[in-house]
């Protein structure tokens, strides 16, 4: 993805912008795809340094976004997407793995002006579109790991224990 960075405290000769590897979310995060960003003082004073501000360099600033976070794991993150917005902010919904019913604060929903999205699918030529990225080698299809077909109840144990990141993929014990 594309990002300012800090290359170090000091003066603007520290704003740098180029591209940085795709941010990896953690189990207790969610991952915003910002539309916009609007300059606080707290990207300068964090740009210039701060007592007992103690960041690894290079530092990607922001404190105020506009952006969208899309929920595809259902009942699981559901509540945690919702309480991630701002006012205003919108959800875009396109999957429900951990089940399709999960519980909503619907005072949330209108005392904060949320907005809900479902998304589904897209066109053939959308979807070359996204692949394109894939060949070119914009985007890395991450692989967890590659296991024989006579292992495949392990391959259920890491998709069901959530073990690892990525692809889970079995070949058959011949390839390997
Ligand atoms: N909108 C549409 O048109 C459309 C089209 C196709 C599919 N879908 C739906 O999209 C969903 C995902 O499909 P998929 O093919 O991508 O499935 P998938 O390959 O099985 O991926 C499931 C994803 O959910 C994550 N996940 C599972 N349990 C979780 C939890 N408790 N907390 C956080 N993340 C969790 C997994 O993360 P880990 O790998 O870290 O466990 C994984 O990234 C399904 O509900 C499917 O029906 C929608």
């Amino acid at each position: 993805m594309q990002a300012v960075q800090f290359a170090g405290h000091g003066g603007t000769e520290v704003v740098e912008y180029g591209a940085v590897p795709d941010p990896e979310v953690g189990r207790d995060e969610v991952l915003v795809d910002v539309k916009a960003g609007s300059l606080n003082h707290l990207d300068v004073w964090t740009r210039r340094g701060m007592p007992q501000l103690d960041l690894d360099m290079p530092h990607v600033p922001g404190s105020d976004a506009a952006g969208v976070v899309v929920d595809h794991v259902g009942e699981a993150t559901w509540s945690d997407s919702l309480r991630s917005l701002a006012k205003g902010g919108r959800l875009v919904t396109c999957g429900a793995t951990t089940g399709g019913r999960p519980e909503t604060h619907v005072q949330r929903l209108f005392w904060n002006q949320l907005s809900v999205l479902g998304s589904t699918m897209a066109t053939l030529g959308e979807a070359d579109d996204a692949l394109s990225l894939v060949w070119d080698g914009t985007f890395d299809v991450r692989i967890r790991d590659v296991l024989p077909m006579s292992e495949t109840a392990r391959a259920h144990e890491l998709l069901e224990n959530r073990e690892g990141f990525g692809k889970v993929v079995v070949i058959p014990d011949s390839e390997r």
